[in-house]
């Protein structure tokens, strides 16, 4: 990598074109503070449709947003946003119908009294869900996280509390496998991926995951990729184990997503006082990004590239800086929405240098 080239003029979306996957960006709407609906955000439309392919709700098509209580369906706001992502000419990820997280989980179903009950639930949150943006916006919702963390680090299924999965509690594992039947049969078009954190450098967290496609292939569960959280830091996990993972996926014939990419320059806290991010620290955040997108586009073939996405635009309203409470600097651009050196690292990467 060229440490002395300028890219400040190229977009991220005009390098994307010929490597055949969408550059997209995690997204606020209403209730974020990263809203870009809100008018003191409205530059950052701009910036958003001029740089990226690509839109993931960072949170208003998760279960409760979109459906609050049973059959109290709210699509509004996540309307307004795949209508702004048309108009601008950005297609979008859906992300994510079912997770366990407990402020996610409606409390609908959290107090459904029995296993029939909370996957009758379920299905109807899905097939209502996916039909919807596919009748109203066909093509534009090219890919869904149809289950979010379903596994434990040490590869078992997520159960207990806390952190346990309800689902998991009351339906065993079927439920993910309905969850896939139900999406296909909404939409037979858009993508499918199971999406988790942590299969970048936990082998057997990533086995357990290619287990259960290899099962869900012998028994015609659809399912089409897998997408890669990918929240690293600078340094862990190291560039060949992510790439291996990269690879282990794309071996099995799926798509490959890196799903919520960010690099977090301050997990531990230790520069926590510091205000703005330090020259050594970007330079390094930039070889970093560097390295990962150069990484998907080594391990991951044309064809089953399903696109990286970065989970927030700017630092400031990163979710890592609550998650590890203390300021974190883990994104493309600054505040004031210039591009940081991280960012020409990923311009860099796409142009093949
Ligand atoms: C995060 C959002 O960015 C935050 O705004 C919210 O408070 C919590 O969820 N893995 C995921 C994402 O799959 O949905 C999470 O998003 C980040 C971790």
């Amino acid at each position: 990598m060229s440490s002395s080239s300028s890219s400040s003029s190229v977009t991220l979306k005009s390098l994307t074109a010929t490597l055949g996957f969408p550059f997209g960006v995690a997204v606020g709407g209403p209730g974020d503070g990263d809203n870009i609906f809100a008018p003191a955000n409205a530059a950052m439309q701009s910036v958003v449709s001029s740089q990226f392919d690509l839109v993931v709700a960072g949170n208003i098509m998760k279960m409760s947003y979109l459906e609050p209580t049973q059959n109290g369906f709210t699509f509004t706001d996540a309307d307004n946003l795949v209508t702004w992502a048309q108009t601008n000419h950005l297609l979008v990820h859906g992300h994510t119908l079912i997770w366990h997280s407990a402020y996610q989980v409606p409390t609908f179903m959290s107090n459904a009294p029995d296993g029939p009950t909370l996957q009758s639930m379920l299905d109807n949150h899905i097939q209502t869900i996916v039909s919807h943006f596919a009748t109203n916006f066909p093509g534009e919702v090219v890919s869904w996280d149809v289950v979010n963390e379903a596994f434990n680090d040490d590869g078992s299924y997520r159960n207990a509390d806390p952190n346990g999965s309800i689902f998991y509690q009351k339906l065993g594992s079927a439920y993910i496998e309905n969850a896939f039947k139900t999406a296909r049969a909404a939409d037979s078009n858009a993508k499918l991926y199971y999406n988790d954190y942590n299969i970048e450098w936990s082998t057997t967290k990533l086995n357990a995951v290619l287990a259960m496609v290899d099962d869900f292939k012998n028994r015609n569960i659809p399912i089409d990729g897998v997408g890669f959280q990918m929240h690293v830091s600078l340094t862990f996990p190291d560039i060949n184990t992510i790439k291996n993972s990269l690879a282990a996926v794309a071996a099995k014939g799926l798509m490959v997503r890196i799903s919520e990419l960010d690099v977090a320059v301050d997990q531990n806290g230790s520069i926590a006082n510091e205000t703005t991010l330090d020259s050594t620290t970007a330079a390094l955040q930039k070889q970093r990004y560097h390295d990962i997108v150069k990484a998907y586009l080594d391990a991951v073939p044309l064809a089953q590239r399903g696109g990286i996405t970065v989970w927030g635009l700017v630092d400031g309203y990163s979710w890592l800086t609550g998650f590890e409470g203390h300021p974190e600097w883990p994104l493309l651009f600054n505040n004031d929405l210039t591009t940081k050196p991280a960012f020409d690292g990923v311009v860099q990467a796409l142009q093949g240098l």
